[in-house]
């Protein structure tokens, strides 16, 4: 497949393709289940096929864990909780951080070949950003763990034990990192479960964790779907649940939780307002609209989903976003140009096709740059909606795909009273440049993180997580080990 220009044809200097090569990654034909530091085939004997979305090629078949599996995968958590990786003293637990933080950065283009054949993201992105932000996930906990004692926890802070993990299919690598490395650094043991169209490069991982010789038992890996996630967080042997994903599912584990005495952290979904004021750097804030809303197909939480532009500068700012989109390529997930990959899974493009509709039938105005969208697999082009009101679906539910909606403001005031007319609480942007204002509107937004002059910046030393239907707990920093650490 070639990368298709979002540029009319002739008007523009093409691209050469510039493809990464696949050669780098081998692929199984099937994988087990990684419990107790090896590869051990399914009990329910069944498997599923994970696609490159981008073609819908198979790439594996993986194992679907069932609950004897899951019982296993907790019971071997528990003994090495008990008897090996729960005992260790925090330096010797740091020893094996690094080793796997050193052993994502020797494989990185493994790894990044790997996540966007299962995931669909472009290449750039996975080498770029997912990677890195991994393997320096690994390496930031690394760090805490044998400071735990000098971090405000107490003199001796006690791991919670078990945790069951659930993650989901937007940053596969990225997810697991965000998860196994602080619950590791603070002596926990693991049972993750990554999403059942994103298994992958967390199944390579558990190849690295196995080579990087952690006690068996303490990181399990366990694949399947749903029916297996929910098997994990209502396991009784689980101490504590983490899970990212949707706002409906983590409902559904919060009532499933409830009344165990099990710990938990949720981090669902978001709508986040990004807010353009007059006296913005209006290339620069274009830039992070962008960014904001098209990295990853918009299969971000935090992803600046709902624009927000003081109206004597919206249209200059529609315009010149409309003519910076016009450059984007959209293909290839491997090719080294593309800035837009394929949509996840026909769930995910069937969910964003029927909100576009909603958006249409509710009077906003679709825009989308010239764009010719590759014969086979999952795909959708840039789309921005204007005219668009407060009650609007579009402007209410998490769409999760490249679609922006755009809305306007007066004053301040009014910027806060739309930013905050959500049930979520994740993120927000500000483009000033106010330095006063900026803080004002940090103080009022009510959202877990808040971008000035630029968005969707991840840093392993700096928390995040949400508010009301955005979730609740903390991952990264000072403030995300505390989820895993007991009185
Ligand atoms: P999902 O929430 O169903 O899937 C996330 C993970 O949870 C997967 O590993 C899945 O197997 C697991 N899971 C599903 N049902 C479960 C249950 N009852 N108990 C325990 N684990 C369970 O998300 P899905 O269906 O893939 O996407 C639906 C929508 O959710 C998306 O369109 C998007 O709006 C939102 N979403 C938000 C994410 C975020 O990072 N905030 C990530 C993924 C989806
Ligand atoms: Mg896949």
């Amino acid at each position: 497949m070639t990368s298709v220009s979002t540029t009319t044809p002739g008007t523009d200097w093409e691209y050469a393709p510039s493809p990464e090569s696949r050669e780098i990654v081998t692929i199984q034909r099937e994988y087990n289940l990684f419990i107790g530091g090896e590869f051990v085939p399914p009990a329910s004997g069944e498997h599923f096929t994970t696609l490159n979305p981008a073609t819908e090629e198979p790439l594996a078949s993986v194992a679907q864990a069932g609950p004897a599996d899951v019982d296993r995968a907790v019971a071997s958590a528990r003994k090495a909780s008990e008897a090996s990786w729960g005992r260790l003293p925090g330096r010797e637990r740091a020893k094996y951080l690094y080793r796997i933080a050193r052993a994502i950065q020797e494989r990185a283009r493994e790894f990044a070949v790997l996540e966007s054949l299962d995931n669909g993201k472009p290449i750039k992105e996975s080498r770029d950003v997912d990677v890195p932000l991994a393997a320096a996930h690994f390496f930031y906990h690394a760090g805490w763990a044998d400071k735990l004692g000098y971090a405000g926890f107490g003199p001796d802070p006690r791991p919670l034990g078990v945790a069951g993990q659930v993650i989901p299919w937007n940053f596969p690598l990225l997810m697991a990192a965000w998860k196994l490395a602080p619950a590791l650094a603070t002596g926990n043991t693991c049972v993750l479960k990554p999403a059942e169209t994103t298994p992958l490069t967390a199944l390579l991982l558990a190849r690295v964790i196995a080579e990087a010789g952690l006690p068996p038992g303490a990181v399990n890996i366990i694949t399947g779907d749903g029916s297996t996630g929910a098997g994990l967080v209502g396991h009784p042997g689980v101490d504590k649940v983490a899970f990212t994903g949707s706002t409906e599912v983590g409902k559904e584990i919060q009532a499933a939780v409830a009344g165990t005495g099990k710990r938990l952290t949720l981090e669902l979904g978001g709508k986040a307002a990004n807010v353009v004021f007059d006296d913005a750097p209006i290339d620069q804030a274009v830039e992070g609209i962008v960014n904001g809303i098209f990295f990853n197909q918009g299969h971000v939480c935090c992803a600046g989903s709902r624009l927000l532009l003081q109206e004597s500068v919206a249209d200059a700012v529609l315009d010149r976003l409309k003519r910076r989109l016009a450059t984007l390529r959209l293909g290839d997930p491997l090719d080294k140009n593309t800035d837009i990959g394929a949509i996840n899974s026909r769930p995910q493009l069937d969910k964003i096709e029927g909100l576009v509709a909603a958006g249409e039938a509710e009077g906003a105005q679709r825009w989308s740059p010239p764009c010719q969208l590759p014969a086979r697999g999952y795909w959708f082009p840039p789309t921005v909606f204007s005219g668009v009101s407060q009650s609007h679906k579009i402007a209410r539910e998490e769409i999760f795909g490249p679609v922006l909606s755009v809305l306007t403001f007066r004053t301040p005031e009014e910027a806060v009273a739309k930013a905050n007319n959500t049930p979520y609480g994740l993120s927000a942007g500000i483009w000033t440049e106010k330095g006063s204002r900026i803080l004002w509107m940090a103080g009022r937004l009510r959202a877990g993180v808040v971008w000035a002059n630029t968005y969707n910046r991840f840093d392993p030393a700096s928390p995040f997580g949400g508010y009301q239907e955005s979730g609740f707990g903390r991952e990264g920093g000072r403030a995300g080990l505390a989820g895993y650490l007991g009185a």
